[in-house]
């Protein structure tokens, strides 16, 4: 096998950083660098474990195109640097979502296209509209939240979402600088031979995912459990039954391993990606998983009121992703929870100033 180098932005966040050990621990002879601005809290402390891996560590900003100059030839990208959270760019954080978003994707294709490089964009599944996944007819189980069987919209079924949702609506900022940077992909394509896939992933969940309130809601979930601190059930009445579905990091490492190495059969193709209905879970169901698993009980506050952004599902159908590609997630949300708590458990004092802030 041809070695490979590999870049990954963001590579010291919670995915770029696993994708990162992931590929050089399976490919020993590839070069991967990681590229990272460390403005996510936490981030900083990824350097060491993938400098133990052998993957370069190298402090830069793709909001600044001369931090991406690199001398030796870079086979791929992987764009996972962003500010991720949907709740950021609602406030004074606007400038900073739209200039790493999208105007640090646009300067990351410009040096993808001095390259040749092929493209891996982690996308999202914000970027189909709210006022769409609002309009989702679903029924009260004694749960969760469940998807009604007709529905109005084209791109639901009881599955989940697929590609055919409809993207004509508000979204949110980060959801745009999504999507605005999928658009400028296909132009990058077109005109500068950038190859490049696209995965709009749900939630994506696992070890070193340095969750808070805005983002990374199952650490989040986990570490109250852990550190014996309340949760709250924002929302939809405030009994905790709005619905996601969770991706184990594994899962998305085996997708873009197979993506690197079959690029000529996603090039070009954007796909949903998630853990599936199978892996999905509503607060009220991960807050007995966490009890059960962690063996504390937490105290569940209820705040009624919906807040602005937020929806009641969001279920990933992967049925294109698995048809084109034999793509399908494995791990389970009980997988995912164990890992978490297993990960927090060993590295207890490194973690409590992050997760328990
Ligand atoms: N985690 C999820 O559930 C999820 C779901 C869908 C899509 N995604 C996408 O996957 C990608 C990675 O997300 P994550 O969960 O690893 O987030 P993360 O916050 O853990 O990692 C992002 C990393 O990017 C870095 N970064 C931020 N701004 C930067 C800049 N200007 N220059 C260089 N580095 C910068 C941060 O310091 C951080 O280490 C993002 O593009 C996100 O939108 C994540």
């Amino acid at each position: 096998m041809n070695n490979k180098t590999i870049l990954i932005t963001g590579g010291c966040g919670f995915i770029g950083s696993n994708l990162a050990i992931l590929l050089k621990t399976k490919y020993h002879g590839y070069e991967i660098i990681c590229i990272d601005n460390l403005k996510r809290r936490g981030s900083e402390t990824n350097i060491n474990r993938l400098k133990e891996a052998g993957v370069q560590f190298v402090h830069g900003d793709i909001r600044n195109p001369e931090d991406l100059h690199f001398d030796k030839q870079i086979d791929y990208i992987i764009d996972a640097a962003a500010e991720p959270s949907v709740m950021a760019g609602m406030d004074s954080t606007l400038k900073y979502v739209i200039n790493t978003n999208l105007n640090g994707t646009i300067n990351t294709l410009e040096m993808a296209a001095r390259h040749k490089a092929g493209f891996i964009f982690l996308s999202t599944s914000r970027v189909y509209p709210i006022s769409y996944l609002e309009s989702i007819k679903y029924t009260e189980g004694a749960t969760r939240f469940e998807i009604d069987k007709v529905q109005s919209i084209p791109g639901i079924s009881q599955k989940g979402i697929s590609e055919q949702f409809p993207l004509d609506k508000a979204r949110s900022v980060y959801g745009t600088t999504k999507l605005a940077s999928e658009l400028i992909l296909e132009e990058f394509r077109e005109f500068f031979d950038v190859n490049y896939v696209i995965n709009r992933c749900g939630v994506v969940a696992g070890p070193y995912q340095m969750g808070k309130v805005d983002q990374g809601v199952i650490t989040l979930w986990i570490a109250r459990h852990y550190w014996k601190k309340d949760v709250s059930y924002f929302g939809y009445g405030g009994a905790g039954k709005q619905v996601r579905d969770v991706m184990h990091i594994s899962d998305l490492f085996k997708l873009v391993d197979f993506e690197i190495h079959n690029f000529g059969l996603v090039n070009g193709k954007t796909f949903n990606a998630g853990g599936g209905l199978e892996s999905s879970v509503s607060l009220l169901e991960l807050t007995d998983i966490c009890s059960r698993i962690i063996g504390n009980k937490v105290k569940a506050h209820s705040v009624p009121e919906t807040r602005k952004g937020d929806i009641p599902v969001y279920i990933t159908d992967n049925t294109r992703i698995s048809t084109e590609i034999g793509w399908t997630p494995e791990k389970s949300i009980t997988g995912v929870v164990t890992d978490i708590f297993e990960w927090i458990n060993k590295n207890e004092k490194q973690l409590k100033p992050i997760l328990d802030a």
